[in-house]
């Protein structure tokens, strides 16, 4: 059991939730994930460990509520116990200084993108920031990046704050005003990190994506996470979740995250836990 010690919501369907998880707190790497049980007999999701605070034994996520479990999730209150708490999961992003870093995120995927900023910071990196949302109101985390990167540059798909348009179109001026880039990583919305790879290509400026397949076991057992890269099968849970993003085979992604849509469908209207 793992109590929530902090729940904050940050805008209206996405939640930052503090945990005590002091053996995961003391190991956790950027780019790393957990495994979630809200209940015994609930399903494993993954999310992403933002951050952690090794004195305090607590580790820090941030969810969008999509469909059963993330809306339990959201329901759970301070003092509560959620009844497991798996990790650290995955390959840590592979840090080191490499001169100018650019990392965009997208929505939720600012969250993720938080503690990849955070240790490319440490290790040295000059780091650009590049995080878009469709509207002013969902924008997550910009006082918190601010705090932490080189230069901040947000937009907003409807141009109600920051720079209009998306953040494809922000990365693609960046780089043509002559801005020297050794290294992007993209964080959101599959149809977002495989248009930024588009971008990136002809330039050949590595982009490092985090992948977001249906995970079950999360420990390279089961298959249901594997993806193509550079033509060859991988699983995101152990040998990812970040990857070569000009190797990936994002449409086949698209389509196999669409696989559970119905029986998702059905789960949601069995839950009870945010009448
Ligand atoms: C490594 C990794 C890290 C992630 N980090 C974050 C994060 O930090 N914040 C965040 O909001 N989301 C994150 N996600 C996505 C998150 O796991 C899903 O949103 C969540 O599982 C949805 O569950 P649900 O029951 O609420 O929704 P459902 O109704 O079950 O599903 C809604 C959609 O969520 C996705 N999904 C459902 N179950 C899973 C699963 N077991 N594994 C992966 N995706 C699933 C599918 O695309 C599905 O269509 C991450 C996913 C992965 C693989
Ligand atoms: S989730 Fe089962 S192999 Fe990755």
């Amino acid at each position: 059991m793992n109590r929530v010690v902090e729940k904050a919501q940050l805008s209206e369907n996405v939640f930052r939730m503090t945990i005590d998880a002091p053996q995961i707190a003391a190991k956790r790497k950027a780019g790393q994930f957990v495994v979630i049980m809200t209940e015994e007999k609930g399903e494993r999701i993954p999310l992403t460990i933002v951050d952690s605070d090794i004195d305090a034994g607590t580790i820090t996520i941030i969810f969008q509520v999509v469909g059963k479990t993330t809306m339990c999730l959201a329901a759970m209150k301070k003092g509560e116990d959620l009844f497991a708490v798996l990790g650290p999961l995955g390959t840590p992003t592979e840090m080191e200084n490499f001169g100018t870093t650019v990392v965009v995120g997208g929505g939720v995927g600012i969250g993720v993108a938080y503690p990849i900023i955070k240790a490319l910071k440490e290790a040295g990196n000059k780091v650009i920031a590049i995080i878009g949302a469709r509207s002013k109101d969902i924008l997550i985390l910009e006082d918190e990046i601010q705090e932490i990167c080189d230069r901040l540059i947000v937009s907003t798909d409807d141009g109600s704050y920051g720079v209009h348009g998306f953040v494809t179109n922000v990365l693609q001026d960046l780089i043509e005003s002559g801005e020297v880039i050794n290294r992007v990583f993209a964080i959101g919305p599959v149809p977002m990190m495989k248009f930024l790879c588009e971008v990136t290509r002809p330039y050949k400026i590595k982009t490092i994506v985090s992948l977001n397949p249906i995970m079950v076991d999360a420990t390279g057992m089961c298959g249901a996470c594997r993806v193509a890269v550079g033509g060859k099968t991988k699983f995101a849970c152990v040998d990812g979740p970040e990857f070569d993003g000009h190797g990936v085979d994002f449409d086949l992604l698209m389509n196999r995250l669409r696989m559970y849509n119905n029986e998702e469908a059905e789960a949601r209207k069995g839950c009870r836990c945010h009448e």
